[in-house]
């Protein structure tokens, strides 16, 4: 009987179009759910392709070539864990388990080293661009040993995105593919705030309307911004209400949701000691979204203290144009240097210009300014940040302007811009020679006698303060 060329575990949607996408691009596989029905109803809409399959895991085991490769496509957490335990005494020796969900990158550390344990190999592999990607090409991020990605290598750039390559490079060991994966999603929710924050000020003080802001993103999406997320914000713009006639989003309650992993990224961020203001701010943003009932109350309450403020529409769009670009780089600055302080931490040696040209397709956040982000650690691969890469500070001198203009307004007039105004402070204490903290330093030492460092000769100092003051 043929055997399988790889086999998945998990037929919910990004499973079922994983496994479509691998026999659509020539590879038999093999299907496995923990119900069967949902085996058998996949089976039913796949007549007469490359499928097999099975009821048990002892059958779906012996149904593929060795060595094996398995994806493993199931809700992340500890599920994951009971269905390598029960993988582990029926797999051989050189296997290799394929975790595709969005695994908590300590926990495939974890498995890398449980699989090493008993010679089966564990992948933890990112993998973004949702059902459509799984389906059609996404962007995918493997970690674990080079060897192991090797053989997983031909399956993997067969499903990948491709956007002048294939989306999908060997990322590092261990968790390193699913942290750059958690760091993709971080970003994801500064470009999502970002763009809501946008939207925000042309509503509010521009007074457009979907229709125009739907203009208006498709001809961004022609430019410098060109973006899946500016191009489905085009879209949405336009989707009509079939209930009130109206505009879909303006029927939208703006209680935002979240699955982990932008949290994670902040929580490592913090682990690590690395300032990541624009992420985090979003973060917090869907965290007071979701406090609805309390806001809508404290708007009763609270004053605004507004300043009023008018500006022609046209100005304003073509503000919040370089604006958003100016934070939108800015940003993905802060998830760089993320992914570089976390690299030296676990000797993963990122390569970060790499990483870049794989999010150029097939997820979330592709855009043509990961062109720009490619180009700038290809010219300098241990770039301290990338708003130091001589192409970027070119982009971000020219529309500096516009993104203090465009705190400065929203500030005025009382529009909560957070994502916007951490960019600028973040890249006004980066260029900052001097910072206020030396009067922290003395604080500290003050209360707590923490010492302090001096700026004239090396050494740790401590002052009897009180003494000092008698
Ligand atoms: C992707 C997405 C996908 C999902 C995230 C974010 O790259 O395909 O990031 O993984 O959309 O889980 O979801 P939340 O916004 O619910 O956290």
């Amino acid at each position: 009987m043929t055997k399988a060329d790889v086999g998945m575990i998990g037929l919910a949607v990004m499973g079922a179009n994983l496994a479509r996408n691998l026999e659509r691009n020539g590879f038999t596989c093999a299907v496995y759910n923990r119900s069967n029905e949902v085996t058998e109803r996949f089976m039913g809409e796949q007549l007469g392709k490359r499928f097999i399959a099975s009821a048990t895991l002892q059958d779906f085991v012996a149904s593929i070539e060795r060595p094996r490769r398995i994806f493993i496509m199931i809700k992340a957490g500890s599920a994951v864990d009971d269905i390598i335990e029960t993988l582990l005494p029926i797999l051989s020796p050189g296997d290799i388990l394929i975790d595709g969900g969005n695994a908590y990158f300590r926990d495939s550390m974890r498995r890398v080293e449980r699989g090493q344990r008993s010679g089966i190999e564990f992948l933890g592999v990112g993998i973004s661009g949702g059902e459509e990607g799984a389906l059609n090409g996404a962007s995918i991020m493997p970690g674990g040993s080079s060897e192991a990605w090797e053989r997983v290598r031909p399956l993997l750039e067969k499903i990948a995105a491709y956007a002048e390559g294939p989306c999908t490079t060997y990322i590092g060991p261990d968790g390193a593919g699913h942290f750059v994966k958690t760091v993709h999603n971080g970003i994801e929710y500064a470009d999502m705030q970002l763009i809501a924050e946008a939207y925000d000020l042309l509503r509010t003080v521009g007074k457009r309307r979907p229709p125009e802001l739907s203009s208006l993103f498709r001809r961004w999406n022609e430019g410098v911004l060109q973006s899946f997320l500016i191009e489905i914000t085009a879209d949405i713009f336009t989707q009509v209400d079939e209930e009130t006639g109206g505009y879909l989003v303006d029927s939208i309650l703006d209680k935002a949701g979240q699955k982990g992993t932008g949290k994670w990224t902040v929580e490592s961020s913090l682990d690590l000691g690395v300032a990541i203001p624009t992420i985090s701010a979003a973060v917090d943003a869907r965290a007071l979204s979701a406090i609805k009932d309390e806001r809508v109350e404290a708007a009763e309450h609270l004053r605004s203290g507004d300043i009023a403020q008018s500006i022609e529409p046209e100005k304003l769009d073509a503000l919040t144009h370089d604006a958003l670009y100016c934070a939108k780089i800015i940003s993905y600055a802060q998830g760089m240097a993320l992914l570089a302080r976390a690299s030296a931490e676990w000797n993963w040696s990122l390569r970060l210009g790499d990483i870049a040209a794989i999010w150029k397709g097939g997820c979330i956040i592709r855009a043509r300014f990961l062109e720009e982000i490619r180009r700038a650690y290809a010219d300098n691969p241990v770039l301290k940040n990338l708003l130091l890469a001589p192409a970027i500070r070119q982009e971000l001198s020219t529309r500096l302007a516009s993104l203090r203009e465009v705190v400065a307004l929203a500030t005025r007039v009382g529009i909560p811009v957070p994502a916007f105004s951490a960019s600028l402070s973040y890249y006004d204490q980066y260029r900052a020679a001097a910072l206020p903290l030396n009067l922290t330093q003395a604080q500290r030492d003050y209360f707590g006698a923490h010492t302090y460092e001096r700026i004239d000769r090396p050494g740790s100092f401590h002052t009897s303060w009180i003494a000092g003051n008698g």
